[in-house]
């Protein structure tokens, strides 16, 4: 069956393939460009995310925006989107058989906006998409290329936010994005 947006909306807010759909007051399928070339993925929504059905929106949302218009990219250029489309109890980690019953939704979307680059979110975004367990203080600015697509794993805001140090490197992984962009400008 061929996939589209009307299906993929449908069959997420109907979705009970694993236990978060219980505690959750929205989904959170993704929001942004539906033909952006640039896609990130976090880790699962957070409370406000919950309340809103919207991607980072919370604080770590804020730095997240700030970050993206440090490079010259609007929100509503990119695409963003989580590893769980449902929050996690207390923002813990999704556990991996919640993760799996979600990643269709994630291929859905990556086949729906065909990304040219993927910015991973955290070591939980890395696990789930490369299939490795990155130590993003050493894996992050690292870019790896699977079937003409880049992945670029960095820190996830809410890291940033816990440790402000981290900022740095944060900020030239940013730049390592923007050079990518420029050079991929006016490949189809
Ligand atoms: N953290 C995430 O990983 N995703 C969100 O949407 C918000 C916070």
């Amino acid at each position: 069956m061929r996939i589209n947006w009307a299906e993929f909306y449908r069959e997420i807010r109907e979705c009970e393939r694993c236990a978060l759909y219980r505690g959750r007051l929205n989904v959170v399928p993704g929001e942004g460009n539906p033909r952006a070339r640039l896609m990130l993925i976090g880790e699962g929504p957070g409370q406000q995310e919950d309340r809103m059905g919207r991607p980072f929106v919370g604080p770590s949302g804020e730095l997240l925006t700030k970050m993206l218009h440090a490079i010259g990219l609007e929100r509503s250029e990119v695409y963003i989107c989580n590893i769980v489309k449902c929050r996690p109890p207390k923002n813990r980690n999704p556990e991996p058989e919640e993760a799996q019953a979600c990643l269709p939704f994630l291929r859905m979307q990556v086949a729906l906006v065909r990304p040219k680059i993927i910015v991973l979110l955290g070591k939980v975004a890395c696990r789930w998409t490369l299939g490795e367990e990155i130590s993003i203080t050493r894996g992050h600015g690292v870019w790896h290329e699977r079937k003409g697509v880049w992945f670029l794993p960095t820190f996830h805001p809410s890291a940033l936010l816990r440790d402000p140090a981290k900022k740095a490197d944060a900020w030239e992984d940013f730049q390592k994005l923007r050079e990518k962009m420029r050079e991929l400008e006016g490949e189809p």
